[in-house]
């Protein structure tokens, strides 16, 4: 098995992210040969584990793992300091200790409320990422960004907190449907729009065999993306140089979306496939980017059958008002990450209103 390596270089929290076809036949000896040994709790939920489970049990097993497993409730419900309580306790009634693993295995909600309590129990022990859905895989397992929801806001308690190694293999996402191969799509583009031309034009030709999960292709745009993520990561680790903030491309007018309609119509990457589009319109209208930036990603994102319009339904005004409520937003003021060319992008304060309001009534 050809087993592909992206490095994380940051700092004393540098970690090895994985990817391959079968990888997670072989994740105990991957942990083993980073010094992780001994009790490893896998928390997941039971879709996931029916699916998935009795591979990466094995695998640990094997290689002489003390393997519990602790089953979550499904979907974003994971995400609550309740859930974080009764993991504490399972974590303490089987004596953890911090040399012991927490292994997320599903997509980003259970990265995350794992990922919270990797970085919490006893003041931090080691955690490994193992994505299952190819929007965790390209992004949220990725650059250690943990956080569980509050009743008044998604992600709102949280921290950073990197995992010690990331394994990525592609043989989960045959379970996936389209549409959610599709929303992971979306966050492909966004690097490659933002970030990275030259892979921008690489998904425009091959956007129909990432979707059909050819080997090849898929490997390339995984690793690709994970390429680009962490040296963003690398840079601005915390979110705090208006580096990292790049990632949010799609993300301001998504989120705001997303949050409309109570995380339910749409996928998070339909979400973002619409903001992109929007917020590129935005910076032409800015005069930051030439009128083909926009038309070059609407058509991309159109041909890969990802929405790029607000519907009807949707009431303008409550979008700009939870703009300004975004957690990028600055007393007020909205900040968002705007393509300046495809591959190129630049973090701007202080978007103005009007420039919002006439963008997004088009
Ligand atoms: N998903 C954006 C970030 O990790 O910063």
């Amino acid at each position: 098995m050809h087993l592909r390596k992206v490095w994380a270089n940051i700092g004393k929290s540098s970690y090895p992210i994985y990817i391959g076809k079968g990888v997670c036949e072989s994740i105990g000896r991957l942990m083993r040969d980073i010094g992780l040994g001994g009790k490893c709790a896998i928390v997941t939920n039971r879709t996931v584990w029916n699916l998935h489970g009795d591979g990466v049990e094995d695998a640990l097993l094997s290689m002489g793992y003390d393997v519990y497993v602790l089953r979550v409730p499904d979907g974003e419900a994971c995400k609550s300091l309740d859930v974080a309580v009764q993991l504490y306790e399972e974590l303490i009634n089987r004596e953890f200790d911090r040399s012991s693993v927490i292994l997320a295995l599903g997509g980003g909600s259970i990265g995350d409320i794992a990922g919270f309590v990797a970085a919490t129990y006893m003041r931090g022990i080691n955690l490994v990422q193992v994505p299952t859905t190819l929007l965790a895989q390209v992004d949220a397992a990725i650059g250690g960004k943990v956080a569980i929801n509050h009743p008044r806001g998604k992600n709102l308690i949280g921290t950073f907190y990197q995992p010690r190694m990331v394994l990525i293999d592609i043989k989960f996402l045959k379970s996936l449907s389209t549409r959610d191969i599709r929303s992971g799509l979306a966050e492909i583009v966004k690097y490659g729009a933002i970030l990275n031309g030259d892979f921008f034009y690489f998904v425009k030709e091959n956007w129909e065999k990432i979707i059909s999960l050819r080997d090849r292709e898929l490997l390339y745009a995984i690793e690709m993306s994970c390429r680009i993520k962490v040296r963003i990561v690398e840079k601005d680790e915390r979110d705090e140089r208006g580096i990292r903030a790049l990632l949010n491309f799609g993300h301001t007018v998504g989120h705001a979306l997303e949050s409309a309609y109570h995380y339910s119509k749409l996928r998070h990457g339909e979400a973002v496939s619409i903001g992109m589009c929007y917020e590129a319109l935005i910076s032409v209208k800015m005069g930051l980017a030439k009128e083909h930036v926009y038309r070059e990603l609407v058509h991309v994102l159109e041909e890969i059958g990802l929405p790029v319009r607000l519907s009807d339904d949707v009431d303008l005004e409550e979008l700009i008002e939870r703009m300004r409520h975004d957690k990028k937003a600055l007393d007020g003021e909205i900040r968002m990450a705007l393509p300046k060319d495809i591959g190129e992008g630049i973090f701007v304060n202080n978007v103005p209103i009007e420039v919002i309001r006439e963008a997004l009534r088009i």
